[in-house]
């Protein structure tokens, strides 16, 4: 029997009130998605089930980590609607925010790096096998650093919807996956960003497996008319909130 979504929808549905009766019996709320959410089907097969291995000198993994500093990142590599000869198919959009810590402290010089599929909802890439067109003048990766303020902006265009194969008939909504590094390797952030009132949110496994609801409305943008440019682009705002250890950061001075 092929796995519809209905069957996804009843699981997800599971494992939300499992979830919401854990915290009503005092168990800690959850920001982040449990590695083997089954509803997402392959993260059961590939999930890590060994335990972190320990580095010792969190210190001596910076010497092998990768290195960036500000002359690596050019003012030009934050708008993805500007890499090549002409310009992109779809809706342009900016999307700005602030990278804290949980303190509500600016983290400043962040590398910030998205990457997402074109306005059709395919990716630039091989492995992408979706029937909808790619664009010679999208590659859709960007990055760039926040400054003093812990801003960031992207220029892009809006990402389409794609099919995956997770179930009969899967849509993942429109995203945009983020990378932060924060100060070291080691803290480094993987997520994605959503578009408020998609109708796709509610059926979508991955955006379903962060089970706390406030915690999933952390990853939907907020459109902000007053970002929106006029005659060129609409604005959209999403603040990052990193877990990481704050007091680190303050002790380097950031
Ligand atoms: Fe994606």
């Amino acid at each position: 029997m092929p796995l519809t979504q209905a069957d996804i929808s009843a699981e997800i549905s599971q494992a939300r009130e499992a979830y919401l009766k854990a915290v009503a019996a005092g168990d800690p709320v959850r920001d982040h998605p449990a590695r083997d959410y089954a509803p997402y089907r392959s993260s059961v097969l590939r999930h890590p089930k060994q335990p972190l291995v320990s580095v010792g000198d969190p210190e001596a993994v910076e010497l092998s980590g990768p290195v960036f500093g500000v002359t690596d990142v050019t003012a030009l590599d934050h708008d993805l609607t500007r890499q090549h000869v002409g310009e992109p198919h779809g809706e342009r959009i900016t999307v700005t925010g602030r990278v804290l810590d949980r303190a509500g402290r600016p983290v400043r010089g962040q590398l910030v790096e998205i990457w997402q599929a074109n306005a059709s909802g395919r990716y630039a890439h091989q492995r992408d096998d979706h029937a909808a067109p790619l664009d010679p003048n999208f590659t859709g990766v960007g990055r760039c650093l926040t400054n003093d303020d812990g801003e960031y902006q992207f220029v892009t265009i809006k990402p389409g919807a794609y099919p995956w194969r997770n179930h009969v008939n899967a849509w993942r909504p429109a995203h945009i996956h983020f990378s932060l590094f924060g100060t070291a390797f080691t803290q480094r952030l993987v997520t994605q960003m959503y578009f408020p009132g998609d109708p796709l949110l509610p059926y979508d496994p991955i955006v379903q497996s962060v089970t706390d609801d406030a915690a999933r409305q952390r990853l939907v943008a907020t459109y902000d008319h007053g970002l929106s440019r006029p005659e060129w682009s609409l604005g959209y705002r999403w603040d990052i909130v990193l877990d990481g250890p704050a007091a680190t950061w303050i002790e380097e001075g950031r």
